[in-house]
C-alpha cells in the first residue's frame, strides 16, 4: 500500500515475459505520454516534477516504460534520458513509430520505409540506446496495409536496430497479417473498463502468450465517468482510478498496464492498484459497465 509520501514497491501483480525473448517486466508499468505539454505538444508543464515522476516510478520497481518520439515531439524521450540514463539493465523502454507532429501539433501518420527507419534511429539517439527492446508499429485505421510496413520492421529487427516488434491500433485481421510477416510480442490498443472492443483479441493473445497493453486505461483524454465505478471505489475505500486499473489486472494475465500521469501523487495512487483484489460482487458490477 502507498504511504502517500512515496510509491509502494511494484510487483504484487506478477511479471510477464515477452514471447521468444528474455525480457521480463512487471505487469504494472508506466506510460510517459502525459509528461509532454498540454495536448501532448510542447515542453512539460513542470519538468522537475516530470523527472521526479520517472525517477520515483523506477525506484518503486517499474521496469516497463512506454514512450514515443512524437510525444512533445521528443519531450518524453528527452525527459527519460535526463532522468534515468544510464538505464538499469532491468529497464525496458518501449517506443512507437508511425507518426510525426506538424508545427501546429497535428498528428501526421507516416509508415513509409524511410520514415520508419529514421524514427527508430531518432528514438535510439534521443534515448541514448544502441538497440530498442521493443518498437510498436502504430497503424492508422482498419483499412491500412500492414504487410509493407511490417517488412520494414522485420528488416530493422534483422539488422539489430530493434529486438522485438509490437503493433498498435490494429484490428484482428491486421494483427493476423502482421504475424504472417514477423513475430509480434505485444499489441497496444485502446481498451479499458468501459471500452472493450478487444475482448476476443485479448483472450486469443493470452492463449498465444502475447501481451496486450491497453492505452487509455483510465480513459485517456476522456476520463472514465461512471456512478457505478465511483460507488465501488467508495465501498472499497479506493480511488476510481485504482479500481479501473485493478479491474484490468484481473481481466487477463497477459494485460500489462502503462497508466499515464504527470504527478507523483497520481503515480502513487495508480501503483497501489496492484494491491487491490476486487471481490466477486464488485467485479460483477464492473463487468457490466462495458459500453463498446
Ligand atoms: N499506442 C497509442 O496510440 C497510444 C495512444 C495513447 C496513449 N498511449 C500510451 O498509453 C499510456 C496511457 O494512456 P494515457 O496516458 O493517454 O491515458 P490514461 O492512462 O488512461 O489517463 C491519463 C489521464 O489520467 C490522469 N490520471 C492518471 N492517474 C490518475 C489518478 N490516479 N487520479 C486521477 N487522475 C489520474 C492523468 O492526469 P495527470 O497527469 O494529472 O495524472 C491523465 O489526464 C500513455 O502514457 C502512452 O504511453 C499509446
Amino acid at each position: 500500500m502507498s504511504d502517500h509520501t512515496t510509491s509502494a514497491p511494484v510487483g504484487a501483480a506478477g511479471r510477464f515475459t515477452f514471447p521468444g525473448s528474455q525480457i521480463s517486466v512487471h505487469r504494472m508499468g508506466y506510460g510517459a505520454m502525459q509528461l509532454a505539454g498540454p495536448h501532448v505538444f510542447g515542453p512539460a508543464r513542470d519538468p522537475d516534477e516530470a523527472r521526479a515522476v520517472l525517477r520515483e516510478a523506477v525506484a518503486a520497481g517499474i521496469d516497463h516504460i512506454d514512450t514515443s518520439d512524437f510525444y512533445g515531439p521528443h519531450v518524453t524521450n528527452h525527459l527519460i534520458r535526463e532522468a534515468l540514463h544510464p538505464y538499469a539493465a532491468s529497464l525496458t523502454l518501449v517506443t512507437k513509430i508511425g507518426a510525426w507532429r506538424d508545427d501546429k501539433g497535428g498528428w501526421i501518420l507516416d509508415r513509409s520505409p524511410d520514415f520508419l527507419r529514421r524514427s527508430v534511429e531518432d528514438n535510439l539517439t534521443r534515448l541514448g540506446l544502441d538497440q530498442m527492446a521493443v518498437v510498436n508499429l502504430r497503424m492508422g485505421g482498419p483499412e491500412d496495409d500492414v504487410a509493407a510496413p511490417m517488412q520494414v520492421m522485420r528488416q530493422m529487427q534483422d539488422e539489430g536496430l530493434l529486438a522485438h516488434i509490437g503493433i498498435s491500433t490494429v484490428t484482428a485481421a491486421q494483427l493476423r497479417a502482421a504475424r504472417d510477416v514477423a513475430p509480434i510480442v505485444t499489441v497496444q490498443n485502446h481498451y479499458n473498463l468501459v471500452y472493450r472492443t478487444d475482448d476476443a483479441m485479448i483472450d486469443a493473445l493470452a492463449e498465444d502468450g502475447i501481451s496486450y497493453v491497453p492505452y487509455f486505461p483510465l480513459g485517456g483524454f476522456s476520463p472514465i465517468q461512471s456512478a457505478e465505478l465511483q460507488a465501488v471505489a467508495t465501498a472499497l475505500g479506493r480511488s476510481p482510478q485504482q479500481v479501473a486499473l485493478a479491474w484490468l489486472l484481473q481481466r487477463s494475465p497477459n494485460i500489462l498496464l502503462i497508466p499515464g500521469t504527470s504527478s507523483r501523487g497520481h503515480l502513487r495512487d495508480n501503483l497501489a492498484a496492484e494491491h487491490l483484489v476486487l471481490p466477486p460482487e464488485h467485479l460483477a458490477t464492473l463487468n457490466a459497465l462495458a459500453k463498446a
